[in-house]
């Protein structure tokens, strides 16, 4: 057998292979299943930063007034009941997934502004987190603020998270930022311990019938994978930060792309929707095949070996490489016409 162990936010794991945050593991029988297919690490499904506050309103309101009264003003947020965890059941949940198995099992706190943040990441770990995942899922609607300030105010809300836990804490970021590296390096130094490339966003679909704007959730295509090989690779080396890789991951192919364009994990969770659990013991086997062929000992002697540092010629990753791929099909379909 290889060595396929990977390091990631100081943990040494079996495997590359990290449940991402999904709703499979609110079950107990499927974390324990996640860990017999082979899953080196689970990330929980997360805690909204809404729900938190809505959690704290009504208590602030029934403690004070005795009424609902502050309901009235939160009609845009959904019901606490649409929630799929209270603080209390999340916390519950946490210590009973760290008893069922051996992997670590890492939390998620899904938000965007400071709020109380700081108080439910004390919380979970001592609930036993092994690490703490920060989905800071922003949407800049608001035309009079800067991207200057979204981003301080990410960074001000790691900053403190990461100053009030010991456990590591791993930064799930959008994708849109105009300078990915710059905010990484800043990640790391408000003390991120890993960035998770990237969050995926759920555009509302319209129904041109109905005239109206629905929600969507569709799982991914292994073709979401290349922005995220992209930045793995322009940032590996440069970053002492772990980088992890979620969207697009579906096959033993997608994982080697992921390590070799430095992550250190690659997270899976719409293959896992699709085609069940037991999914990750056959890219495990695959993976292990594809090693053993080629003659490799470890899967880390591969990590980074696509990156942007390890490659002789880099331009397949800068402006260069875009102009070249979008010249060269206008002159193939131009030859084509004759
Ligand atoms: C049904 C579903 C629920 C999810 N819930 C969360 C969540 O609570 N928190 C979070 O950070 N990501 C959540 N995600 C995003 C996944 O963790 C993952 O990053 C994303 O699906 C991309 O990975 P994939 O291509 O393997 O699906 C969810 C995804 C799905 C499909």
């Amino acid at each position: 057998m290889i060595d396929i162990s990977m390091q990631y936010l100081g943990m040494k794991l079996s495997s590359p292979i990290v449940v991402a945050s999904t709703p499979l593991s609110e079950s107990i029988d499927n974390v324990r299943r996640m860990e017999d297919a082979g899953a080196a690490a689970i990330v929980l499904t997360s805690l909204f930063e809404e729900q938190l506050e809505l959690e704290s309103r009504a208590l602030d309101d029934d403690l004070s007034r005795g009424t609902n009264s502050f309901a009235e003003s939160l009609d845009y947020l959904p019901d606490l009941d649409d929630y799929r965890m209270t603080h209390e059941v999340y916390l519950e949940h946490l210590r009973r997934a760290r008893e069922a198995v051996k992997i670590p099992i890492m939390a998620s706190l899904n938000g965007a502004t400071t709020g109380g943040w700081v108080r439910y990441a004390k919380d979970m770990e001592q609930a036993g987190a092994s690490a703490i995942e920060l989905n800071t899922y922003a949407l800049a609607t608001d035309a009079s603020q800067t991207s200057a300030e979204l981003e301080l105010q990410l960074l001000e809300l790691v900053s403190s998270v990461c100053a009030a836990v010991k456990v590591p804490v791993a930064v799930k970021l959008s994708q849109s930022f105009t300078s990915i590296p710059h905010l990484a390096a800043r990640l790391q130094d408000a003390g991120a311990g890993g960035v998770v490339l990237f969050n995926r966003f759920y555009q509302p679909d319209f129904d041109i019938e109905t005239l109206e704007v629905r929600p969507s959730l569709h799982f991914s295509t292994p073709s979401e994978l290349l922005p995220r090989l992209h930045w793995a690779a322009i940032l590996y080396g440069h970053l002492n930060a772990d980088i992890a890789i979620t969207g697009g991951v579906h096959s033993a192919e997608d994982v080697l792309k992921s390590i070799m364009a430095g992550a250190s994990v690659a997270m899976m969770v719409s293959a896992l929707h699709i085609h069940g659990i037991d999914h990750i013991r056959r890219v495990l086997a695959d993976l292990q095949y594809w090693l053993e062929k080629r003659e490799y000992t470890s899967l880390a002697e591969t990590r980074g070996c696509l990156s942007r540092r390890s490659v002789p010629d880099t331009s397949p990753f800068d402006r260069g490489n875009y102009i070249k791929t979008l010249s060269s099909y206008s002159l193939r379909q131009t030859v084509a016409a004759f």
